[in-house]
């Protein structure tokens, strides 16, 4: 398998490529209900499910230059969850080849600000590096604390839409161009 790399620093994370050794935090991450009650799935059983995701994971940085990365938290060096960017091939929302901003957290992480510290940062990457003219996210309309996590990360609310193929869960769908992202964050510090 190619050896993609991926290394970016913000104050209180590293956020880096998956490795397969991350088995055992995904592991904790997916097990928990609380952590999959908005997100249409249930909890894993076997890390083995948790290796596959990992694996499927290292594939897209080879077949599209990107997906999450793996946080970790800079003064414990624990791994935290995962954030970042994933391309969307599928249609959703009428929408298809798109962006995606995303994240998941251990719950004992949750609430220090660390989605928004990973998704700034990942929102960064796609505009600067990548030179992408516009992200998308996508949330449970319920689930109002990744909402709140998307706008503080600049994404603005569009509509609601009914994912069909995804359970019929009623979505929100948010959005971020290339512009707008340059007038709210380019003098501001990624911390
Ligand atoms: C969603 C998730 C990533 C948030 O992570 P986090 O690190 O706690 O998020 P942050 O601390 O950066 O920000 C959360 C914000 O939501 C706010 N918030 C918390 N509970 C809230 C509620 N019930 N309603 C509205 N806002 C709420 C917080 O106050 C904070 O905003 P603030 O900084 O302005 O105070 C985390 O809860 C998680 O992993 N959940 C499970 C997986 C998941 O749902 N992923 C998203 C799928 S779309």
């Amino acid at each position: 398998m190619a050896d993609i790399k991926f290394y970016i620093e913000t104050d209180r994370l590293i956020l880096r490529e998956f490795q397969l050794t991350d088995d055992v935090g995904m592991f904790e991450l997916d097990s928990d209900p609380e952590v999959h009650k908005y997100l249409g799935n249930k909890p894993v059983e076997t890390i083995d499910e948790c290796r596959t995701t990992i694996e499927s994971v290292l594939n897209q940085y080879i077949e599209n230059g990107i997906g999450r990365w793996a946080i970790i938290e800079k003064l414990s060096g624990n791994f935290v969850g995962w954030a970042g960017l994933k391309l969307m091939k599928t249609t959703i929302n009428n929408h298809i080849d798109f962006y995606d901003s995303g994240y998941r957290l251990i719950q004992k992480y949750w609430g220090k600000g660390y989605a928004t510290e990973a998704t700034k940062a990942s929102l960064q990457y796609g505009f600067r590096q990548m030179n992408l003219k516009e992200i998308y996210g996508i949330t449970h309309i319920e689930n109002l604390k990744s909402r709140r996590v998307l706008e503080k990360s600049g994404l603005r609310f569009i509509e609601h839409f009914i994912w069909p193929e995804w359970h019929n869960i009623k979505c929100n769908w948010l959005k971020i161009t290339k512009e707008e992202w340059e007038d709210k964050f380019l003098s501001q510090s990624f911390s």
